[in-house]
């Protein structure tokens, strides 16, 4: 091997790029802070929290611009330690919520699944959840709050089974009783950490004996030591034996206890997990697997943010690289415009500050300025041009009616609609027959978004009118006009893919029984239509 494909040997396996998916206020910007203190990336705690998009209306969306220097820095963050070089994606919290939060999930290569102690697997984790088991990637699962009163470690895992589907195996067990549960039993190492707040860990060496250590034994009072005596018993005897194969494949989760907020079973967590995530790995394209130590550098774009800076109207596009060595300048192939590009001042984001790169690897997210040759999907590479596999796409569950106030503003609304439509921001629909304009959205923000640049940027104020539909389904027959006995919505996208929106199951059942041949699919299945 040649010394530039060792060292893109080594830089490939030092990269961890993961997402951390949960739902609001489970600890994420908590736990996020902590691991960049552990990096140094950051020097106080707080600093990331006490600027959280999430702190300001969703509505004020001039604000949220102002922001979004925060917003987007804490939307790919990268950071070293011990060796290793790690890329967080972030899913923005409910606010935030839109496609983008999925599109995200496309660039990771593994996923961090916070859970509330108390709380357990709540809407939005589920979700989220789903997008990452479609990309069949290794989800790990940190469940937070330990210091808390909260539901019962065993109730929790049964909980992850049962509501996610998903096996789960204990890397660490929580000691003692909550409120104030104080010991972290690693059934790795054997190790009992103790904590009290204020206080710099204690970790205790039980060797091979485990519990059955006399150590661990005086480190709990009697009760807790029993306690977590018989759970440990249960779970090595009855509980799913760990299987790198079954976490591979998205069918096991290693699950760890822990406190975001009082830093107790984190650096253990981060040491495991980094050992345990896979580092970047191949790719599938139009030209077979792509591999990342393929020579040829290659990536494609996941998401696409407009007006990070409103004094320069801006646009990011963000990368993935998937191949290759990333070079500063560097021209590359716009496979889908079928032109060259050069890419200067790409950036990267470190910590809070958003800086130049000269050079990256793959697994690593760099921001390319865009000023609109970009599309959500594509692919640049260095030399063959091939495009990666689509992005998937994901079904709204939130559907409007817009048109423009004013009817002389025609030619830059149906501009705007389609230049929006093509970052990403929404889906755009119209309907049969009545040729309305119907937006799809997964996230209550992405018509605010949409409203807000309809206007600032197009010049264009438009009338929202939210309608009652809740689901959508792709008909590959194209006769869809002509079905009777379904209570929904016929529309059709600009690729021309027939859909029926409905307003609940109930609704959708019953189209189902009414016209046996009907073949009504999860639009996920459809064709991307970026
Ligand atoms: P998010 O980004 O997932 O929405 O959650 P965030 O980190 O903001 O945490 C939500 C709340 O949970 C915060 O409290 C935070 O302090 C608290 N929290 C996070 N980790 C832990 C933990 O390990 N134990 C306990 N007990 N609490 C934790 P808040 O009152 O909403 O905000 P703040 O007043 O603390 O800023």
């Amino acid at each position: 091997m040649n010394l530039h494909a060792e060292q893109l040997k080594t830089e490939i396996e030092s990269r961890r790029t993961f997402a951390i998916i949960s739902h609001p206020d489970a600890g994420k910007t908590t736990l996020t802070e902590k691991l960049l203190l552990f990096g140094g990336a950051i020097r106080l705690a707080g600093s990331i929290k006490g600027r959280k998009t999430k702190k300001y209306a969703a509505s004020d969306w001039m604000e949220m611009e102002r922001q979004r220097g925060i917003s987007i820095t804490s939307s790919v963050l990268q950071f070293s330690y011990r060796g290793y070089r790690i890329n967080i994606l972030d899913t923005p919290g409910h606010q935030d919520f839109s496609e983008d939060t999925y599109r995200t999930l496309t660039a990771a290569d593994s996923a961090l699944m916070l859970i509330d102690m108390a709380k357990g697997v709540e809407a939005q984790t589920i979700k989220l959840f789903e997008v990452c088991r479609m990309q069949n990637i290794p989800i790990f699962t940190f469940i937070n709050k330990l210091d808390r009163q909260g539901k019962e470690p065993l109730d929790l895992l049964d909980e992850i089974e049962k509501v996610l589907g998903i096996g789960s195996y204990p890397m660490n067990w929580p000691a003692g009783s909550a409120p104030g549960r104080h010991g972290l039993y690693d059934r790795h190492s054997h190790e009992l950490e103790m904590h009290k707040p204020g206080e710099k860990p204690r970790i205790i060496s039980t060797g091979k004996l485990g519990v059955e250590h006399s150590h661990c034994k005086d480190a709990l009072d009697q009760n807790s030591y029993h306690k977590l005596r018989d759970e440990i018993g249960l779970l090595d005897a009855a509980g799913e034996p760990f299987d790198q194969k079954k976490v591979e494949n998205s069918q096991l989760t290693p699950v760890f206890f822990g406190s975001a907020i009082s830093g107790f079973g984190v650096a253990s967590f981060l040491n495991e997990f980094l050992r345990l995530a896979p580092p970047p790995g191949p790719r599938k394209s139009s030209a077979g697997t792509i591999d990342p130590t393929d020579d040829p550098f290659s990536g494609f774009i996941f998401k696409i943010q407009a007006n990070m800076n409103p004094a320069h109207r801006d646009r990011i596009a963000f990368l993935r690289i998937c191949s290759g060595k990333f070079n500063r300048d560097m021209t590359v192939n716009h496979v889908r415009a079928e032109k060259k590009i050069k890419l200067s001042q790409p950036q990267q984001f470190l910590a809070q500050n958003r800086s130049i790169i000269e050079e990256a690897y793959p697994g690593d997210i760099i921001g390319l300025y865009d000023t609109g040759s970009y599309k959500i999907g594509d692919t640049l590479t260095e030399k063959e041009a091939f495009h990666f596999d689509k992005l998937p796409r994901f079904s709204p569950e939130l559907f409007a009616r817009v048109s423009a106030r004013d009817a002389r503003k025609y030619k830059q609304f149906h501009k705007g609609l389609s230049q929006l439509a093509e970052e990403g921001a929404v889906q755009v629909f119209t309907t049969l027959g009545a040729e309305s304009i119907i937006l799809g959205a997964v996230g209550e923000l992405q018509f605010e978004v949409f409203k807000y640049r309809l206007s600032a940027e197009y010049g264009v104020e438009i009338e929202l009118e939210r309608l009652p539909y809740r689901l959508a389904r792709w008909v590959k027959e194209p006769e869809i006009k002509k079905l009777p006995n379904v209570h929904g919505l016929a529309a059709k996208d600009k690729s021309g893919n027939g859909f029926i929106f409905f307003e609940s199951e109930f609704w959708l059942k019953l189209a189902m029984e009414k016209n046996h041949l009907l073949d009504l699919r999860p639009l996920e299945q459809c064709p991307s239509a970026y």
